[in-house]
C-alpha cells in the first residue's frame, strides 16, 4: 500500500468548546459543544531519511519545539522512540501523533518510508479546547490522504476517536466529532448529533497549560495530560457521597442545555448569558472550579459580560488551576480581555460554529 509522494498534504481542524453540560454529559445528560476558529494544522510530506520526523509548534501558550524520530532504526532497545530535543514530559503532547502512526500501520498497512509531520497549533494544551482530538483528527486525516488510503469524514472521525481512546484510556466522542465536522453538536446519552445554529462571538480565557511564571515543571506538565480523567473521577467520588443532591444538580444542568439551544435559536443573548452563569454555578457546586478560573468568571461578569462559565473539565488547584472559561461578552469585550490580561490569562476572541476538517495538497 506504500505510496511515496513528493507532495505535501495539509489537514487543518478546529478547536472545540463545550458551551453547556460538561461533566453532566458523562452521566447521560445533554451537552452542547461547538467548533471555534482556532485551528491546528498538520503537514505531511516526504523526507530523505527513513522513519518519521515529527515537529510540533504550539503557538498560543508556549514555544515547545520538539523533534521526535519514530522510524524503526531510531528506536531504543525497548522499542521506544528516541528523543533528541525535548522538554522531557512534553513528549506526551505527541503521544497522539505516535499512536496515529501506529494505528495507520496496523489498520491500513500504510506508513512506510521517510515522512515529515509538522504540526502548528493555535490551540492551548490541556485547556479544555480539544487539542488532543484535533491532533488525532488532523494527523490521521493527513496521513491517510498522503498514503492514498481513501476515507470519508465518518471514517476519519472513527479512526481519530479510537486513537484518542488508545492514548487516554477513555475519551468522549465530542471532541473528535467537532474537529471532524465543525459546527455544533449536541450529545445525549453518548449519542452525538449535529445541529445547525448561528455562530456566536465569545471570548475564551485560558489559564494556560504551562504558566510561564511557574517555569517548566515537568511533573506538573505530565499531570496535565491526566487532568480531565482526574477531575471526572473526583466528581464521581462526590456524586457517590451526595447522590440525591447531585441528581438534582444534574437534572438542572440537563434542562439548562435544552433552554440554551432554544435561546441560541431565538437569538436571545440575555437569556443565554444567564444560562451560562447558572451552568457555571452548578460546575462550582460539583467542585471543578479552581480559584483562578472562578476569578476570571467573576471578573468577566463584573466587567459587563452577559454570561460567563468554566468550559471543559475545569481545573485543579494542585496543577496550577489550568483550564478555560467562556464568556459571552455583550458590549464589553475589550474591557474583559484587558482584565484577563492583567490577571495573567490568555484572552482570545473566538467565533463558534467554525468549519471542520479541511484537507489540501499544498
Ligand atoms: O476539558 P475537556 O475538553 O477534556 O472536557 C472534558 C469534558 C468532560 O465532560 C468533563 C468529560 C467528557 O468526557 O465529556
Amino acid at each position: 500500500m506504500y505510496n511515496k509522494m513528493e507532495r505535501k498534504i495539509r489537514a487543518s481542524v478546529p478547536a472545540k468548546v463545550i458551551l453547556f453540560g460538561e461533566h453532566f454529559v458523562v452521566y447521560g445528560k445533554r451537552a452542547l459543544a461547538t467548533a471555534i476558529n482556532r485551528r491546528l494544522t498538520v503537514d505531511v510530506s516526504s523526507r530523505e531519511k527513513k522513519g518519521y520526523h515529527v515537529k510540533i509548534e504550539n503557538i498560543p501558550t508556549f514555544g515547545i519545539e520538539m523533534d521526535l524520530e519514530v522510524g524503526k532504526e531510531d528506536r531504543d532497545e525497548k522499542g521506544k522512540a528516541l528523543l533528541y530535543k525535548d522538554y522531557e514530559n512534553a513528549t506526551k503532547a505527541i503521544a497522539y501523533v505516535r499512536e496515529s502512526i501506529r494505528y495507520l500501520e496496523e489498520r491500513y498497512g500504510a506508513g512506510e518510508g521517510g515522512v515529515e509531520v509538522e504540526i502548528k497549533s493555535q490551540i492551548p494544551l490541556s485547556a479544555g479546547l480539544g487539542s488532543s482530538a484535533a491532533t488525532c483528527v488532523a494527523t490521521i486525516a493527513a496521513l491517510k490522504e498522503y498514503f492514498g488510503v481513501s476515507s470519508d469524514l465518518e471514517g476519519i472521525r472513527e479512526d481519530a476517536h479510537r486513537i484518542e481512546k488508545a492514548v487516554q484510556g477513555d475519551a468522549s466522542p465530542v471532541d473528535t466529532a467537532i474537529s471532524t465536522y465543525g459546527g455544533y453538536v449536541s450529545v445525549e446519552k453518548g449519542e452525538v448529533r449535529r445541529l445547525r445554529l448561528a455562530g456566536l462571538n465569545l471570548i475564551v480565557g485560558c489559564v494556560s497549560s504551562i504558566p510561564l511564571s511557574m517555569g517548566i515543571d515537568t511533573k506538573k506538565v505530565s499531570e496535565l495530560s491526566l487532568k480531565t480523567k482526574k477531575i471526572v473521577a473526583e466528581v464521581k467520588g462526590r456524586k457517590g457521597i451526595f447522590k440525591s443532591i447531585f441528581d438534582c444538580i444534574f437534572d438542572a444542568a440537563d434542562e439548562i442545555t435544552v433552554q440554551a439551544i432554544r435561546a441560541i435559536e431565538e437569538g436571545d443573548f440575555i437569556k443565554l448569558g444567564v444560562l451560562m452563569n447558572i451552568n457555571h454555578g452548578l460546575l462550582d457546586a460539583i467542585g471543578v472550579v479552581p480559584r483562578g478560573l472562578s476569578e476570571l468568571v467573576k471578573m468577566s461578569q463584573a466587567s459587563g459580560a452577559l454570561g460567563a462559565k468554566v468550559t471543559g473539565a475545569g481545573g485543579l488547584e494542585e496543577i496550577g488551576g489550568v483550564g478555560s472559561v467562556l464568556v459571552l461578552p455583550g458590549e464589553s469585550g475589550e474591557r474583559i480581555k484587558t482584565a484577563m490580561e492583567i490577571a495573567g490569562a490568555l484572552g482570545m476572541d473566538v467565533k463558534t460554529g467554525g468549519e471542520g476538517l479541511k484537507i489540501d495538497a499544498v
